[in-house]
């Protein structure tokens, strides 16, 4: 899967200016990571992302996909 690097104030939801560091926060505050569409869910709730146009989708899960693995 192709690398997706962003810096951290870069924001990855433009409707809910949710950052890439808000992503990770969000990853972060559980000890364990599930499955993809799981983290995803997960952050959705802690941060609001992808809750406006849902254009932001695909971004988020390549994002969260390459922070759980590593
Ligand atoms: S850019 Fe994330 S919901 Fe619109």
């Amino acid at each position: 899967m192709e690398e997706v690097r962003y810096l951290p104030n870069d924001v990855i939801c433009n409707c809910k200016q949710v950052t890439m560091a808000d992503i990770d926060n969000a990853l972060h505050s559980h000890k364990t990571f599930s499955d993809v569409q799981k983290e995803f869910e997960e952050v959705q709730r802690l941060t609001a992302c992808s809750t406006g146009c849902g254009g932001c989708h695909d971004k988020i899960m390549a994002v969260i996909s390459s922070i759980i693995s590593g």
